[in-house]
């Protein structure tokens, strides 16, 4: 069958990323001799649109996405444009709009990446954060000068949003994760000893939900220790479960500790597929490095392959997953993992391996 994605490059290394996962996936669909294919449209979106237009996305782009399988994002961001407007101008607009409730962020370490965590070659990290990804912090309530007193007295107020189904589904959903995984464990994240009301909702709702899943080992960690556990204690972790703000830094984090920001993919899920899912490299548009062929693939080509699994086709994203390590342990590494290697060769080997 035939699968359409919208490809949306955005802005910086986005639309070098996405250029070559769009490369690595029609390889694979080539190779499948009709099995399945793929049927991209791409726009335009992003700040150069929004310097031009005044608008980030067309006032009927989300109309023009809502059809199609999935879509395939870059980054969104650029200096020419402040970061509020554009991340909310675009990125969470499709988020929201499209209820992309679940965002997952698997981290594992890669052969011949040197990681800060790694002590010796056969240690093992895998891990997978789930973002609660429609409310909490990022629910965009508040307002500017709410003292009325203008510069030098203004009052800012930033909420976070807590409801107890966004709780509840975004819990169930990692409870669900976790038992597909070797390691049967679900860590909640909170702040919940300083912020008395939403996180505390939160840890009821966990405690809850956890009654229903008996087999799977949990714990609550705060957030400031569960980012020295990142650290110190990486293999006592499998599904970590976290708040929209939370979860952003905590994976960050989880990326760096692999190896690079440049490694990590992720997937925006709507997982009653109502709507499209988007799935996107954890990192920005990367202005230092942008256009010079030096942005690692790997986040967006990992993006591709939950891609797969979101399209039922998991052995194929079995097979971009193998691609990737056997990339890595040849030592064909772009320059964030300690390589010399361009965005296009690492593509080529991609393709390449995926013979192996
Ligand atoms: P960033 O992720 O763009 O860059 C952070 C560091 O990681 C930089 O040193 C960069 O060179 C490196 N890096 C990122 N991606 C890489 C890759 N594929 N290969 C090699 N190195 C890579 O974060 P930063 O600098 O804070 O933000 C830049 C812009 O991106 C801002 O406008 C920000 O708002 C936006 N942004 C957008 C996101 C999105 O669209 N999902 C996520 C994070 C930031
Ligand atoms: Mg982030």
């Amino acid at each position: 069958r035939t699968f359409r994605i919208a490809a949306i490059p955005a802005d910086g290394v986005g639309a070098e990323v996405v250029a070559a996962g769009r490369t690595v996936l029609d390889a694979l669909a080539e190779d499948s001799r009709g099995a399945f294919s793929f049927d991209w449209e791409e726009f335009p979106w992003g700040c150069d649109y929004y310097a031009k237009t005044g608008k980030m996305i067309d006032d009927d782009g989300l109309d023009r996405l809502k059809d199609f399988d999935a879509i395939y994002f870059g980054a969104v961001g650029w200096p020419n444009v402040p970061d509020h407007i554009s991340l909310w101008g675009l990125r969470l607009k499709i988020c929201q709009s499209f209820d992309q409730w679940a965002n997952i962020r698997p981290v594992h370490f890669l052969p011949g990446v040197q990681s800060p965590l790694r002590k010796a070659d056969d240690t093992e990290l895998d891990w997978v954060v789930v973002r609660e990804n429609s409310e909490g912090e990022y629910a965009g309530l508040g307002g500017r000068n709410l003292s009325g007193r203008g510069p030098g007295g203004e009052v800012a107020l930033q909420s976070a949003l807590f409801t107890e189904v966004g709780c509840e589904r975004i819990m169930r959903f990692a409870f669900d994760l976790a038992r597909t995984r070797a390691r049967c464990k679900v860590s909640s994240v909170t702040k919940s000893n300083a912020q008395q009301y939403g996180m505390v909702l939160w840890d009821d709702v966990f405690k809850r939900v956890a009654q229903d899943y008996p087999d799977v080992e949990t714990e609550s960690v705060l957030v400031d220790a569960m980012s020295a556990k990142f650290v110190l204690k990486p293999e006592d972790l499998s599904v970590v479960v976290a708040s929209n703000l939370n979860a952003d830094i905590l994976s960050d984090l989880g990326s760096a500790l692999a190896g690079s920001l440049g490694l990590a993919a992720s997937a925006n899920l709507n997982p009653e597929r109502r709507f499209p899912s988007m799935f996107e490299p954890v990192h920005g548009s990367a202005p230092d490095i942008a256009g010079q062929g030096l942005a690692n693939p790997i986040g967006a080509v990992g993006s591709a392959a939950l891609m797969l699994d979101h399209f039922g086709l998991p052995e194929q994203a079995a097979r971009l997953h193998k691609a990737i390590q056997a990339t890595t342990a040849a030592g064909v590494l772009t320059r964030d993992v300690g390589g010399t290697a361009t965005t296009e060769e690492v593509t080529k080997a991609l393709i390449a391996h995926l013979a192996d």
